[in-house]
């Protein structure tokens, strides 16, 4: 089955990140044919600098070399070094109508916080769309967020089919419904925006001060605790298997545990799990000319399959003579 996503530059990489997003779509590439591509284009719609844009992407590609993106087994690529994206988008603008896209709850949501509704910010959808469907994708895994976009994608491709006969696969969603929250430091959902979260691919005294800042509550040495309104059991236990839980389980029941002292055991959890990462992605981004060197392999290989789709489309539009 082809799988397809797509993953915003968006700097540093947090726990929440990985166990609700990275790690899956790594693990697809061993059952699946894995499309994976880091969506600059779309990250224009919130511009910031040319430099941001820069590094943000060339860190996300080092991110998933050294989290295991295996340019072999997938196919791996910066979205925009396969432009015929920004092609196959004008010609599925004419399959969605303006009233649908108004209704964008992305969309809505800017407008709302006030931030100006530029036409890119408009067109995010069917940008969206042909990510999905110039891939003949099967299968797009996504978080809750993305389903309305997975929607538009679906009713274009159809409308498409039906307007100029049998064209594109209709990509089946994949939405991650009950992925476990993931808790920052403070106990709300790990978010950038938040300013809790863990970046296990920064300096080492860095991720030892944001589990050291994990909250906790008063209870004392002597007291007994309870592990289900922990935060620090609540992240320690991403990394833990059954057995290792329950043992931690008991010990937070049991009266003598130190916050402090799980709170430094968590922290070197944490170094040893991603350790093998961290040294692979400072040789990634150590090694700037290579990583290039793989991306633009991942895009002759995204035009490779890219190439016969916009072919078909076009010619049922009447672009080719
Ligand atoms: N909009 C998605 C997000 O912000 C990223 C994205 C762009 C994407 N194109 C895609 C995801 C295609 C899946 C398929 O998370």
């Amino acid at each position: 089955m082809r799988i397809l996503t797509g993953v915003q530059p968006s700097g540093k990489l947090h726990l929440g990140n990985y166990f609700s997003v990275m790690s899956k779509i790594i693990r697809y590439q061993n059952e699946h044919e894995l499309f994976c591509f880091i969506a600059n284009l779309h990250s224009l719609t919130t511009f910031k600098s040319r430099e941001a844009l820069q590094d943000y992407t060339f860190d996300a590609a080092c991110d998933f070399y050294a989290l295991g993106i295996d340019p072999e087994k997938s196919t791996f690529w910066v979205q925009s070094d396969v432009p015929l994206v920004t092609e196959l988008t004008w010609y599925l603008s004419i399959c969605i109508n303006v009233n649908q896209l108004l209704l964008a709850h992305s969309y809505k949501d800017k407008i709302a916080k006030g931030i100006n509704p530029t036409g890119g910010l408009f067109f995010y959808p069917i940008l969206m769309a042909a990510d999905i469907l110039l891939f003949d994708s099967q299968r797009v895994p996504v978080g809750k967020d993305q389903k309305q976009h997975l929607e538009f994608a679906r009713d274009i491709a159809n409308k498409f089919n039906h307007d100029f006969g049998s064209t594109f696969l209709i990509p089946e969603p994949e939405i991650d419904e009950d992925t476990a929250i993931i808790p920052g430091t403070d106990g709300a959902k790990m978010s950038k925006s938040y300013g809790n979260t863990i970046n296990f691919f920064d300096k080492e005294s860095s991720i030892r001060k944001s589990v050291m800042s994990i909250v906790s509550d008063s209870a004392g040495i002597e007291e007994a605790k309870d592990p289900d309104k922990s935060v620090i059991f609540s992240i320690y236990k991403l990394f833990l298997n059954e057995t290792d839980m329950k043992t931690l389980r008991t010990r937070f029941e049991t009266p003598g545990l130190r916050y402090g002292d799980v709170k430094k055991e968590l922290f070197s959890t944490i170094m040893d799990y991603f350790a093998p990462y961290r040294k692979k992605r400072d040789e990634f981004a150590a090694n700037r000319d290579y990583v290039e060197e793989l991306l633009l392999k991942g895009s002759y290989k995204a035009n490779a399959i890219a190439i016969p789709v916009i072919e078909r489309v076009r010619s049922k539009l009447g672009i080719k003579r």
